[in-house]
């Protein structure tokens, strides 16, 4: 998979929010094409920021990052939506007062010709959102709520997903799910890059992860090795790590 196409390089990543605090310290990552990279680490190491900052987001004070060999570095999020990248936020990533129909139609604003093409894509993938286009995002579910916020971001056929804790607030059962659809978006081509909360399920589903430890990334694997890098399961798997070393 490594030896594919590069299609995200992010270098040495120094990004913050208030004058004089970084809160990326220098990171960097590469996702090449059909990759499903996982991105773990405490809370507050960044992983949020990171995503922001790839999605123009957070001001990038130094460092670079690359899609398809070109410089993308502070591109506002418009633009990189044109270029192929997508989001899902961790939080408020559904326009609540709007139906599940206009939350996908304001997914393609950009393109509105390909409505009816990617809504078979998407409601192929989510067929619960097939029979219900009609109700609106605030009446659903934590669990359907991500799904039209994936979906959302389906709906331009990005290159790339970025998506920040697909299973967060999820029942153990609607996790799963969560992560099962994240395996379909990617095996249905698109580049992604998953931040997770839930290391362990992240990692097993990940051909390659990330920790990051304030601020940058700590350390890089295949899934498999990290899931069963003792260092790694000590500082961040915990017990959790163990039951599969
Ligand atoms: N809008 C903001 N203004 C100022 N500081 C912020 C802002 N957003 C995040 N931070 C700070 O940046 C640091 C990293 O936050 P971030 O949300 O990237 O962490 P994270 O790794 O995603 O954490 P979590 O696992 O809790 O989601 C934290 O110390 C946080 O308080
Ligand atoms: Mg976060």
């Amino acid at each position: 998979m490594t030896n594919s196409e590069l299609v995200v390089e992010v270098t040495d990543l120094v990004a913050g929010y208030l004058p004089g605090v970084n809160i990326l310290t220098g990171c960097s990552l590469t996702a090449h094409k059909g990759e499903l990279i996982g991105i773990i680490g405490p809370n507050g190491a960044g992983k949020s920021t990171l995503l922001k900052a790839i999605f123009g987001q957070v001001h990038v004070r130094g460092g670079s990052m690359t899609l398809n060999g070109e410089d993308i570095t502070d591109l506002p999020a418009d633009k990189l939506v044109a270029r192929g990248v997508g989001m899902v936020p961790q939080n408020n990533n559904v326009f609540p007062t709007l139906t599940i129909e206009e939350n996908l139609q304001m997914g393609l604003f950009q393109n509105p010709k390909i409505y009816n093409e990617r809504l078979e894509f998407v409601t192929s993938l989510f067929t619960e959102l097939k029979s219900r286009l009609k109700q609106r995002a605030g009446s659903l579910s934590g669990g359907e709520r991500q799904m039209v916020a994936m979906s959302r971001a389906l709906m331009m056929d990005p290159e790339v997903l970025l998506l920040d804790e697909p299973s967060a607030g999820l029942s153990p059962v609607r996790q799963d799910e969560a992560f099962i659809r994240v395996s379909e978006i990617n095996k249905a081509g698109v580049t992604t890059i998953m931040v997770e909360q839930n290391a362990r399920r992240c990692l097993q589903i990940a051909d390659r992860a990330y920790v990051l430890d304030q601020g940058r990334d700590a350390y890089t694997g295949s899934g498999r090795e990290l899931l069963h890098d003792p260092k790694v399961i000590s500082l961040y798997l915990g017990t959790l790590g163990e039951e599969v070393a």
